[in-house]
């Protein structure tokens, strides 16, 4: 009987550009700083940031209805059982993340009395403006986009040791080419 050897087309593809979304974020955030402060690079590299991050929540949803809907394929060849374990919760922290570290964001620029658009639509104020709540949120979101940096770089360096190392289809399970 034939099995899927791939992710379904449309849920690579939302993988792929939730992590260019991702990497991108982190990448503007993290550089933002050799800016010179007060410059428009700075200023635009923060408002890519914040575009690019609230993306990744628009994608979401799509996201998880694709995860629910469609099949895992079975990695071949077949992993020791509790290799799923730490695989299930990167992937549920992921899910998370993507969800929670956006919406921290938006509250937190929103709490300290800054209003936001996506592409250029205005986003409804959600709080209203508080310096002690916007402190709050900027601590969970430091803490939240550090935790996904990490684990980005550890579930990338994971995927290439099956590749490389263990030879196994975890990763061409995700991506385009003929098996
Ligand atoms: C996937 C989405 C996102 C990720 C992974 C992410 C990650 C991060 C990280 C790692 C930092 C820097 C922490 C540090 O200083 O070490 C940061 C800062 C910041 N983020 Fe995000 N972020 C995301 C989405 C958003 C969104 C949607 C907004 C607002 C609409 C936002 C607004 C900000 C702001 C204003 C800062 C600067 C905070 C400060 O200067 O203390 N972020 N983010
Ligand atoms: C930084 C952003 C990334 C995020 C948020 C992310 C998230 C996820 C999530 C949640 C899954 C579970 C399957 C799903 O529900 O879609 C997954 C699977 C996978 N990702 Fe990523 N990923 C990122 C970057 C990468 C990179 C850079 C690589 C490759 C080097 C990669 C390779 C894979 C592979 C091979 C799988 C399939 C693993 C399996 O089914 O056990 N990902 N990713």
């Amino acid at each position: 009987m034939s099995h899927a050897t791939r992710y379904g087309f449309w849920h690579r593809n939302i993988h792929w550009l939730t992590a260019a979304l991702v990497i991108a974020a982190l990448a503007l955030v993290e550089l933002h700083d050799l800016a010179q402060r007060g410059s428009a690079l700075r200023s635009n590299m923060m408002y890519g940031h914040m575009q690019f991050g609230m993306a990744v929540l628009l994608l979401f949803l799509p996201r998880l209805v694709l995860r629910l809907t469609g099949m895992e394929p079975p990695v071949e060849p077949a992993v020791p059982w509790w290799m799923h374990l730490p695989a299930r919760a990167a992937h549920g922290i992921f899910y998370l993340l993507m969800v929670a570290q956006p919406v921290l964001g938006i509250l937190m620029v929103q709490a300290s009395g800054r209003s936001l658009a996506f592409l250029g639509l205005p986003i409804p104020s959600f709080v209203s403006p508080d310096k002690a709540l916007a402190k709050t949120l900027d601590n969970l979101h430091v803490i939240g986009g550090n935790v996904f940096l990490w684990l980005a770089i550890v579930h990338a360096a994971v995927a290439l040791w099956h590749h490389w190392g263990r030879k196994d289809n975890t990763l061409r399970r995700m991506l385009y080419s003929r098996d």
